[in-house]
């Protein structure tokens, strides 16, 4: 049999999400309708020979619960744990710490997923090459620009046998433009050891100093926190990527699957907007019955919950996601947006690129916009007369936008009334 693992990660974490994760956690944002989870969940679900998933991360055990009882009933095939992390253990620690409830019952493999990508997940495929190759461990690639494949893991791979190379965790130049997808299909065999054997080699080396990530721009950096674990927490941190992958390379029957299918990461706020244009595309194309029915003024694919109300006169569309008991008025006009639950988006308002937030009231005639983010270089933020500038805005939580006010390429924090025009700014 097989099993899946989904990476959640903890409150610590999705700093780069914020105003949107100071209100919910990052997975169960909703993105086309659903939990960015559930997407995830979506996917583990297609392939048979999976009945267990866990949720591993380090947010408080009552985070998940009623998802989890939720998500129970809407993939009855699948048993959904949470099991949380006493301290960010890293993306493989947490395998290892919880390696008893995942081995049991023997499954011969184990797929991982980041949760937070956006992707067509295609697991059923990764389980092909693996039984084709015999394979030991499958990662999914893509290609990206050369300029965006550093804020990756890289992979350097045979172009015939698709036999992993290297692997480099965003290295400082460029070895390759195919990178981690964040999803990976492991013989449970050679996981396990590979973990032990890299906390072995952790014990028998001196202490040293850990490096953080840099933020690549100012608008970002008000957003990053470090966290200030001392350096013993760190030690017991063990990461797939840094010490895992690059081994399994040199060592191991590993693969990579390259998918030519979307993917994207969910790591600011802004990029929830891609993220949901591309889950919906999804659903369009499989004829999904969940989507808006079609109307005059609905430009698919759009996403109306029942409970929202919209204008037959408002034109919505495409990649738009209107959350529950949200209002749209007569005229108004979406387009590439998310509208969270109980907004209010006055009639002839204008919303463009943006996400409003949950209880947030955007006026009448007003505009709230951004601009569309570049695909290729997988960032949030463009360059607007020389200024790196957020693309999508957003509005954080019970936010007010007067009427006839225009917002431009902004990031409003939560409880903001925005009077007079902005543009280019965060808004605390
Ligand atoms: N449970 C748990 N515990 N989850 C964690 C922890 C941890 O200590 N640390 C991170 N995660 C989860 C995050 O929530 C996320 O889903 C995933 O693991 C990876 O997060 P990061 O460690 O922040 O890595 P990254 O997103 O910068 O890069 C990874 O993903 C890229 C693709 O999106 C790497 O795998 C890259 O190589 C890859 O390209
Ligand atoms: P479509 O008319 O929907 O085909 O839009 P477009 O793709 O040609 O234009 P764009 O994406 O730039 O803008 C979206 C639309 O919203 C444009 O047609 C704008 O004229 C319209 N729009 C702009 N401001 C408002 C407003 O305040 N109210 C309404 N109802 N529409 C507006």
């Amino acid at each position: 049999t097989t099993k899946a693992v989904i990476l959640v990660g903890g409150s610590s974490r999705g700093t780069r999400f914020r105003p949107l994760s100071l209100d919910v956690p990052k997975p169960l944002f909703d993105v086309a309708g659903h939990p960015i989870l559930w997407h995830c969940l979506a996917a583990v679900q297609k392939v048979p020979s999976i009945q267990e998933v866990y949720l591993i991360g380090y947010y408080d055990e009552s985070v998940f619960r009623d998802f989890i009882k939720e998500a129970a009933s809407e993939f009855p095939n699948l048993s959904i744990k949470y099991l949380r992390e006493y301290q960010a253990l890293g993306t493989a620690g947490g395998l290892y710490h919880f390696r008893d409830a995942i081995l049991k019952g023997r499954p011969e493999r184990l797929f991982v997923l980041n949760s937070d990508v956006c992707c067509s997940f295609p697991l059923n495929e990764m389980l092909k090459m693996f039984t084709e190759k015999d394979a030991e461990a499958v990662i999914l690639g893509t290609r990206v620009s050369e300029e965006a494949a550093s804020n990756f893991g890289c992979i350097v791979s045979d172009n015939h046998t698709r036999r992993v190379l290297h692997y480099v965790e965003k290295p400082e130049g460029h070895i390759s433009n195919l990178i981690n997808c964040g999803v990976y299909l492991f013989s449970t065999d050679a996981i396990f050891p590979s973990i032990r054997s890299a906390i072995k080699r952790r014990a028998d080396r001196p202490s040293r100093l850990v490096s953080y990530p840099s933020s690549d721009n100012l608008m970002e950096s008000s957003f990053v926190e470090y966290d200030n674990d001392d350096e013993t927490e760190k030690n017991e941190v063990i990461r797939l990527e840094q010490d895992i992958l690059s081994d399994m390379a040199d060592s191991k029957q590993f693969f990579v699957y390259e998918t030519k299918d979307f993917w994207r990461q969910i790591k600011t706020a802004g990029s929830a907007v891609p993220a949901n244009a591309l889950y919906l595309q999804q659903a369009w194309q499989n004829g999904s019955t969940q989507l808006a029915p079609a109307g005059p003024n609905i430009i698919q694919p759009v996403f109306i919950h029942p409970s929202a109300h919209v204008d037959p006169t408002a034109k919505l569309g495409p990649n738009v996601s209107i959350g529950p008991r949200a209002t749209v008025g007569a005229g108004a006009r979406i387009k590439e947006s998310i509208v969270l639950e109980d907004a209010e988006v006055k009639h002839d308002a204008c919303v463009l690129y943006s996400i409003i937030g949950w209880n947030s009231r955007v006026g009448a005639w007003s505009r709230v916009e951004g601009s569309p983010t570049p695909v290729a270089n997988h960032s949030t933020t463009i360059v607007k007369n020389g200024v790196k500038v957020q693309s999508i805005t957003i509005l954080g939580k019970e936010c007010g936008v007067g009427d006839e006010v225009r917002v431009q390429n902004c990031i409003c924090l939560p409880f903001k009334e925005l009077k007079r025009d902005v543009a280019n700014e965060v808004i605390m």
